[in-house]
């Protein structure tokens, strides 16, 4: 069964992932803060990200832009005129919704031709009795709903200490014009030829009519966005570079989410209708994940064509164009953009990872992370913390493999409730330090230099001489099998 978002939350909340936001005075509306776990996740996302995508491949680069740009920047994107959802408020409770998602509610109504009688009526359909469709507000139901209006979705903020119109600016509501205003200086600084693309990960502010569903939407969030210049002149494989390149865009996409561990049957794609697509777009794709609230965008991958860089030129006076050695001409590139939330990304990989299991009539939850991904990679637990030497040891094997990985100490409760911790929060790996890894001399037992590994999915353990720990994890952190510790090494008992 999948998992439900209140799971998600309890548990995020509960094993220091995700809080609510200033929740000693009762919280700010959809605004979350990452925990001790969380940020953890959170940076291995950004920094595989960042390494695929930008490190390791020869035709991409990065960039860090400021957050609040020049005014004028939203104004030649569109976004001041376009960036718009159609809003409708309750004249009674005053809340407000989405015009186009209202329909999508069950209502509730209090039916004149009834006597007043209260009924809920399903999402989209009229009253059975008076035949009145939704015109009253789905959360009180008294009060009637506005006209829809259009409502700008970027934060309005004022630059130096006076507020006035002069300086009136936004926060961005997407990463991606910072590289589009920085075309040229990447391009020329860096001596690029197209195809090539500009990557950048960091925060977006939408001031969203209806934010919810935990991390899904909110108002501060944070984006991964690549846009990649093509020149629309050339060909590849027989197709215009674009849609060649727009192909490959949603394909590599899709494989990085399956590579680190979200299943193939929770991702789908699909195409936006003519009537949906953004102001800029020749084709969108969106990659969907199967969240607890259902089919939902993960990512967007969109031909931008060459709206941006021809609007800011416009608007700047500067040409925004690359010069096409070959024809001897210069082009405005167009722009494929691969476009996905960080924090979206981590709600699948979180629900995707989630499991419950009966282990010996008990139930175990499990956090399957990719190893890349888990917070702790290996967490080191002394079975005895009465025991001075097991301690030290414990501690001395912490030391030297956090030099390499994210790894913790812990010896608050007994062995198995620490390994269900760990296992309740994705660490692939625990180590234990017992009395046969430290002797007995009370009991003329002499130490054997071995720790106990245990691996989270299969529950396996093996035993491992402490001087071998360093390579045993290098090899398993970097993809290798259990299989092959199982086989090498002795089984221990588990
Ligand atoms: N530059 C293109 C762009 O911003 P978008 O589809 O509006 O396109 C891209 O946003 C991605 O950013 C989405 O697929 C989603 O993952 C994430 N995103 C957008 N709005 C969000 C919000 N309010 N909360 C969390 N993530 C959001």
């Amino acid at each position: 069964m999948p998992v439900t978002m209140d799971t998600l939350v309890s548990l995020s909340k509960r094993r220091g992932f995700i809080f609510q936001s200033s929740e000693i005075y009762g919280g700010i509306g959809s605004c979350w803060d990452y925990g001790p776990l969380g940020v953890e996740l959170k940076q291995n996302i950004k920094r595989i990200w960042w390494r695929d995508y930008i490190q390791r491949r020869p035709d991409m680069v990065g960039l860090d832009a400021s957050i609040i740009m020049h005014p004028t920047v939203w104004k030649a994107s569109g976004h001041v005129d376009n960036f718009t959802d159609p809003m409708v408020d309750c004249l009674e409770c005053r809340h407000r919704f989405r015009a186009d998602k209202v329909d999508e509610m069950p209502w509730v109504h209090y039916c004149a031709a009834t006597k007043g009688n209260k009924f809920t009526i399903p999402a989209g359909e009229a009253c059975s009795h008076c035949g009145e469709r939704r015109t009253q507000c789905p959360d009180c139901g008294k009060g009637r709903l506005t006209a829809p209006r259009q409502f700008n979705l970027m934060f309005k903020t004022f630059m130096g200490p006076v507020e006035e119109d002069a300086a009136l600016t936004y926060l961005r509501p997407e990463t991606a014009q910072g590289i589009f205003v920085n075309f040229d200086n990447v391009a020329q600084s860096m001596r690029r030829k197209l195809p090539f693309g500009i990557g950048q990960i960091g925060k977006a502010f939408r001031n969203e009519i209806t934010p919810g569903n935990f991390i899904f939407r909110t108002r501060e969030f944070e984006q991964m966005e690549i846009e990649y210049f093509v020149n629309p002149r050339d060909t590849v494989e027989g197709k215009p570079a674009d849609e060649y390149w727009h192909e490959r865009w949603i394909a590599d996409s899709l494989a990085w989410f399956q590579r680190y561990g979200l299943r193939a049957e929770n991702l789908r794609l699909r195409e936006h209708e003519k009537d949906e697509l953004a102001h800029y777009a020749k084709r969108t794709a969106d990659i969907e994940y199967y969240f607890p609230i259902g089919w939902s965008e993960l990512m967007g991958i969109a031909n931008r064509t060459d709206f941006d860089l021809k609007q800011h030129a416009k608007f700047s006076g500067k040409a925004l164009t690359y010069f096409d050695e070959e024809r001897k001409e210069h082009v405005v590139p167009y722009v494929i953009e691969p476009s996905a939330g960080v924090d979206r990304a981590l709600l699948a990989f979180l629900a995707d990872a989630y499991q419950e299991e009966e282990v010996r009539g008990e139930k175990r939850v499990v956090l399957r992370f990719h190893p890349e991904l888990a917070p702790v990679k290996v967490a080191v637990l002394p079975l005895l913390k009465k025991r001075e030497d097991i301690v030290r040891t414990a501690h001395t094997v912490r030391d030297t493999l956090a030099r390499h990985w994210a790894v913790v100490y812990d010896d608050t409760a007994a062995i198995g409730r620490l390994y269900r911790r760990q296992d309740e929060v994705g660490t692939p790996y625990c180590v234990t330090v017992d009395v046969q890894t430290v002797g007995d001399s009370d009991k003329g037992e002499s130490a054997d230099g071995k720790v106990t590994i245990r691996d989270r999915d299969s529950m396996e353990q093996a035993r491992v001489p402490i001087d071998a720990l360093s390579t045993v994890f290098l090899d398993l952190l970097n993809g290798g099998a259990w299989s092959a510790v199982a086989s090498k090494y002795p089984a221990a008992k588990a």
